[in-house]
């Protein structure tokens, strides 16, 4: 994926090398469990209230879309109280009188898509940014058009956005899915919701098992068999009843301050209340490979999801190897994983990891480009990366790409670069971290110097 060049105005920060990261950190909310919270509490019956609640772009795509369709949602961005959201029912969402804009969020569009396909004799039309109008959204519509009879189109035969969807009674099935992907699983759960019988999807591999949680806990029929949670079915005809949501802490933003740390001398960091979901804890098994000084407290469990307290400190790193088996329980992370690979002793392989070049940006290409700016020497392959370390990188001017998590990801190498970095459209870590460059001057000693 192609991405424009920097805006003249081009939203940098600049960062100084030789500090390290020191302190307390109560990292923003889940945002796959925030999305999941204002779409299952929108087509819930009652009110659902919803505590830690991720108050950055990407949500607030989903809470938009969701109000253009009749449902009420008080402001995200109040940090002091919970959002709450009026439930309109399985078949309480309006059309909309415009087109519903998904942002950069692929979750969005793609959940969506699902549950909008059985909303009978209703007109959808959704689009995104630049970004999302390149992801692959075939994956989605097309087990809804060809297992379950709904009506999507779009371009390249309804596998580009913008997408139109003309809602219809479902039909359920067995569907087995072409990639192990959470949002594809999700959008055939949701389109299940309303179908005339049973949906069975099937993942090759596990990934993460949010909607499944939540969606029991709102009271729907799911049932999950089979090896991690890989055949999962939703039987139609329970309504969803609103819910007290705890939202736990994302590790995909924790994984920041995990690698922040791990390859910082003289850092010591804690991190509050983070998930520790099963599905989504891969990133915790590589740092323990790597070696890292990386310990779990306080372990307990909110709204069905398992939470703890991660404390990190500088040390020495060993190389890690992650396999098409473990990205799905990664896949977000690694990015920050590449950065960590060039500070660990060894040669560190990411392979099966093709997903990432249909992410925000291509992943693999973007932060290839990116760490060589720095003098990094890394080998791009079709599905990975292979990294040597020990690595010394030099203070470079870097650039998003438009890519939160890669904005995220290079301040975590500048800051252990020889030579001051700035890094152009940092701004675009609003996706998914709005705090996360205030956080970051908080934590170093001597702060991020803004433009
Ligand atoms: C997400 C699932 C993952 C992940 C994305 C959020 C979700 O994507 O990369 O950031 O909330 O379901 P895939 O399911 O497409 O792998």
């Amino acid at each position: 994926m192609t991405s424009a060049p920097p805006p003249a105005e081009d939203n940098g920060v600049t960062i100084e090398p030789g500090h390290s990261l020191r302190g307390e950190v109560t990292v923003p909310g889940d945002k796959s469990i925030s999305h999941r919270a204002l779409l299952f509490g929108a087509v819930a019956e009652g009110i659902t209230t919803i505590h830690g609640m991720l108050a950055a772009e990407d949500p607030c795509s989903t809470a938009d879309c969701l109000r253009a369709m009749g449902v009420a949602i008080s402001p995200l961005g109040d940090k002091d109280q919970p959002v709450v959201v009026e439930g309109v029912g399985l078949d309480g969402l309006q059309e909309p009188g415009d087109i519903l804009d998904c942002g950069n969020s692929g979750t969005t569009m793609r959940l969506l898509l699902g549950l909008l396909a059985g909303r009978q004799d209703r007109y959808f039309v959704l689009t995104g940014d630049a970004s999302l109008l390149l992801r692959p959204m075939g994956r989605v519509s097309r087990p809804l058009c060809q297992s379950m009879g709904a009506r999507i189109d779009g371009r390249a035969n309804g596998t580009l956005a913008p997408l139109t969807v003309n809602g219809c009674q479902l039909q359920g099935g067995v569907i087995g899915t072409s990639v192990a992907s959470a949002q594809v699983k999700s959008a055939l759960l949701l389109a299940g919701l309303t179908a005339d019988s049973a949906v069975s999807v099937i993942e090759s591999n596990c990934s993460r098992d949010h909607s499944e949680r939540m969606l029991k806990a709102f009271g729907a029929d799911v049932q999950v068999r089979g090896d991690y949670g890989r055949h999962v079915r939703i039987t139609p005809g329970r309504p969803l009843r609103g819910q007290e949501v705890h939202v736990p802490g994302d590790i995909s933003s924790a994984a920041f301050w995990l690698v922040g740390a791990a390859i910082t001398p003289g850092s010591r960091l804690s991190l509050r209340h983070v998930g520790l979901n099963p599905t989504r804890t891969g990133v915790l098994e590589v740092l323990r490979t790597m070696g890292a000084q990386l310990r779990v407290e306080n372990r307990t469990q909110i709204t069905g999801e398992p939470v703890g307290d991660l404390i990190i400190e500088h040390g020495p790193l060993g190389p890690f190897s992650i396999d098409a088996d473990l990205v799905p329980r990664l896949v977000d992370e690694i990015p920050v994983l590449a950065v960590a690979a060039l500070f660990a002793e060894g040669t560190s392989r990411i392979q099966g990891a093709r997903e990432l070049r249909v992410k925000e940006t291509d992943r693999l290409a973007v932060m290839t480009r990116q760490l060589r700016a720095m003098g990094a020497v890394v080998e791009e392959t079709a599905d990975g990366l292979v990294i040597d370390g020990p690595q010394r990188l030099r203070g470079a001017q870097l650039d998003s790409e438009t890519d939160h998590r890669v904005a995220m990801s290079l301040a975590l190498a500048a800051l252990n670069a020889q030579a001051p970095s700035r890094i152009q459209r940092a701004d675009a870590a609003g996706v998914s971290y709005p705090d996360f460059w205030h956080q970051l001057g908080r934590l170093q000693d001597s702060g991020v110097r803004e433009p």
